[in-house]
């Protein structure tokens, strides 16, 4: 049967937006959504019944640094991560290829897998696909990703074309090496960097293999943004309409509602998050950076259309106050807001696909966002 079934529930003719229902053994999320991003077990400062508490119905977590640290044996030793972290909602896993690749230096590729050192004792490490999967195995996460390379950008044609052809045979070695078929969907995810010809050979190689869903990498890299939605709307046409497609590492406000409307239902991203950390919030009027010094004085909501805990009890003076005097609490109450603020503008989007008017929703969105 398989671990996960993705429900198509309905399609907006004019954008090639979806509005779906994806199955999973925690439980069911509603499409499109967005995935608060929980590195090492944990999404920063958030409790999961926080969490819970504004919507979230999936997170996503890393196999890198789980397994550098406190490794997957002990994790699965817990009982797994779901139990470990105390998150009884879906998990989605990355590979840790992302990571491993970002580490320039301090990795070398070859057919086999990939030795690295790792970033936090120099410790010297070797994943393979079939490595990552015994290690996504023993987290035991509701959706598991293939080891891959995302090419860095720009990189040449010849350059991304032999990492892709690597990454096609490291997803056929994922999918003999996933042990627990009916209890974790392995999805496999499409590579080919800038080039029209990769993506779809890409995509083509990737449906052969047959997964229960795919990701869409190596996007944004660092490449202009119409260049991304040019390769994304490239490339989701060609993914079957009945398994999930997730773009990987991408989710700023107006990434989603672009993504959404071809045809994306996953995002996971660490903006929200980090930005909230270092004082920037995220409104429906754009960004706020709390430290300005034009906040000092206001006594008002961080987002007046935001009806979140934070918004609710909060002013703009007090969180300012809170981020400049370096307390924790500032940190833990952005990061809430924000998180608040990217599941409720799904929510408000997959109402909008309902109803037929994301492109009325898309625009009144950017009017008052601004585009970025
Ligand atoms: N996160 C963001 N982009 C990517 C990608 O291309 N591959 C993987 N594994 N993770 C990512
Ligand atoms: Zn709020």
């Amino acid at each position: 049967m398989g671990a996960i079934k993705y429900e198509l529930i309905k399609e907006c003719k004019q954008t090639g937006a979806r509005r779906g229902r994806l199955h999973t053994p925690h439980g069911i999320i509603e499409t499109p959504i967005f995935m608060p991003v929980g590195t090492q077990a944990t999404v920063k400062s958030m409790t999961p019944e926080e969490l819970k508490e504004i919507g979230s119905q999936i997170i996503l977590s890393n196999t890198y640094h789980l397994y550098l640290r406190p490794g997957h044996e002990l994790v699965q030793k817990a009982g797994g991560l779901h139990q470990f972290m105390n998150w009884d909602k879906p998990i989605l896993t990355d590979s840790g290829g992302f990571q491993v690749f970002s580490l320039g230096e301090l990795r070398k590729i070859k057919e086999e897998g990939v030795t690295f050192q790792s970033h936090l004792d120099g410790s010297k490490h070797f994943l393979s696909p079939e490595k990552v999967m015994e290690i996504q195995n023993a987290l035991g996460s509701d959706i598991i990703m293939c080891f891959d390379e995302c090419a860095p950008y720009p990189a040449t044609y010849e350059y991304t074309r032999d990492s892709l052809d690597r990454t096609i045979r490291w997803a056929k070695r994922c999918k003999d090496a996933h042990k627990n078929t009916e209890n974790q969907a392995l999805f496999g995810i499409i590579q080919g960097g800038m080039y029209r010809d990769l993506r779809e050979k890409s995509v083509k190689e990737m449906l052969e293999i047959d997964f229960p869903g795919y990701s869409i990498g190596g996007l944004s890299v660092g490449e202009p943004k119409h260049l991304m939605y040019e390769m994304l709307e490239y490339t989701t046409p060609l993914l079957p309409k009945d398994k999930p497609r997730y773009l990987m590492g991408v989710g700023s406000p107006d990434a989603l509602l672009e993504g959404v409307l071809r045809g994306v239902d996953m995002f996971d991203c660490v903006l929200q998050t980090r930005i909230a950390r270092n004082g920037t919030a995220m409104t429906s009027g754009g960004r706020v950076v709390i430290r300005n010094a034009k906040y000092m004085e206001d006594f008002t909501p961080l987002d007046h259309e935001c009806d979140c805990y934070v918004c609710k009890n909060y002013t703009r003076a007090y969180l300012r106050h809170l981020i400049k005097a370096g307390e924790i609490l500032g940190a833990r109450l952005l990061t809430y807001h924000n998180l608040y603020f990217s599941l409720n503008l799904m929510k408000n989007v997959r109402l909008a696909i309902e109803e037929d008017r994301l492109l009325d929703f898309k625009e009144e969105f950017f009017k008052k966002y601004g585009y970025c």
